[in-house]
C-alpha cells in the first residue's frame, strides 16, 4: 500500500488528514500532472478554458451565487483557484497526490484534500455547491459520486463534462494519450440520465448547455451542440 506522508494537505474538518490506502491512479501521475496545465496556454486551450469558466460561472449563477464550493476531481486546482480568487470560499479534493502537489504549488494557500469521490470524507451539507471538471468521466462508479456530492452540498452541483457527440472528441487529451483513452464521455442525454438515476427524489431542477467549438471554430459559436464541453447545474431540494 502506498502511503502518502509528505503530501500537504488539509481536512476542512480542521483535523489531521486520513491517509489514504489506495495507490496512486496510474493514469494521473507525476509525469502526466507536470504537464497537464500546458495544453490550457496554447491559443486553443485559453480559449476553452475560458468558455469553460463562463459556463460555470453562469451555473453558480443559476444556483444562487454559492460562497463555499467544493471542486471533486480538482486536479492541478486550475479551476479551483481561479474561483477561490472570485471570493468563493473554495476546497479541491483529488484522489491522485500527483496532481495535488501540482495544485499546492501553483496555490500554495488553497485548501486541498487527498480524497476519493466515492466516499467523499466530508460532513453532510458541509458546501453550497459541489463541482466537477472533466472527472466523473474518470470516475470508476460516478452514479456513486454523484450521490456522495448530493450529499455534502446543500443547493447544488455543476457539472463539466466532455462530450461523447463533439465533432472533435476530446482533442484536448490527445497529447495525453493514455488520458483520453481512459476517459468515458457522455452525451448530454447520457449525463442527464445518469443524474436523475443516481439523485432521484433529491433533483428540484436540471439545466444544461454545450460549447467550446472544435478545433477553435470561432464561426460555431460559443454555444453549439457538438461542442467539447457539456455544462450541467443541478438544483436540490433539502
Ligand atoms: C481530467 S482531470 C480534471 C482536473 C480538473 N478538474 C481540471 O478541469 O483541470 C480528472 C481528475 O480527476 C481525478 N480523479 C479521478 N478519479 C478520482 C476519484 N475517484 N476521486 C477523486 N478524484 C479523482 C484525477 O486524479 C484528475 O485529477
Amino acid at each position: 500500500m502506498e502511503r502518502h506522508r509528505d503530501m500537504q494537505t488539509e481536512d476542512v474538518t480542521g483535523g489531521p488528514l486520513r491517509q489514504w490506502p489506495y495507490r496512486t491512479p496510474r493514469l494521473f501521475d507525476a509525469a502526466v500532472a507536470a504537464r497537464y496545465e500546458d495544453w490550457f496556454k496554447t491559443p486553443f486551450g485559453r480559449r476553452a478554458e475560458r468558455e469553460e469558466r463562463a459556463f460555470v460561472l453562469e451555473l453558480l449563477g443559476w444556483l444562487g451565487g454559492p460562497r463555499s464550493i467544493l471542486e471533486v476531481g480538482c486536479g492541478t486546482a486550475r479551476f479551483a483557484r481561479w474561483l477561490s480568487q472570485r471570493e468563493h470560499k473554495v476546497v479541491g479534493l483529488d484522489r491522485s497526490p500527483a496532481m495535488l502537489a501540482e495544485a499546492r504549488q501553483l496555490a500554495p494557500h488553497l485548501p486541498l484534500v487527498l480524497g476519493d469521490a466515492h466516499a467523499l470524507p466530508i460532513g453532510e451539507g458541509a458546501f453550497d455547491v459541489v463541482l466537477f471538471v472533466t472527472t466523473l468521466e474518470f470516475l470508476e462508479d460516478p452514479g456513486r459520486a454523484l450521490q456522495e456530492a448530493a450529499r455534502v452540498a446543500r443547493r447544488g452541483l455543476v457539472l463539466g463534462v466532455l462530450n461523447r457527440w463533439s465533432l472533435a472528441g476530446v482533442r484536448r487529451f490527445w497529447r495525453h494519450g493514455s488520458v483520453r483513452a481512459a476517459g468515458r464521455l457522455l452525451r448530454p442525454a447520457e449525463l442527464e440520465d445518469l443524474v436523475r438515476q443516481a439523485l432521484d427524489g433529491r433533483v428540484a431542477a436540471v439545466t444544461s448547455r454545450v460549447g467550446v467549438p472544435p478545433w477553435g471554430a470561432r464561426w460555431l459559436g460559443a454555444r453549439c451542440a457538438l461542442g467539447e464541453f457539456i455544462a450541467m447545474g443541478v438544483r436540490l431540494r433539502a
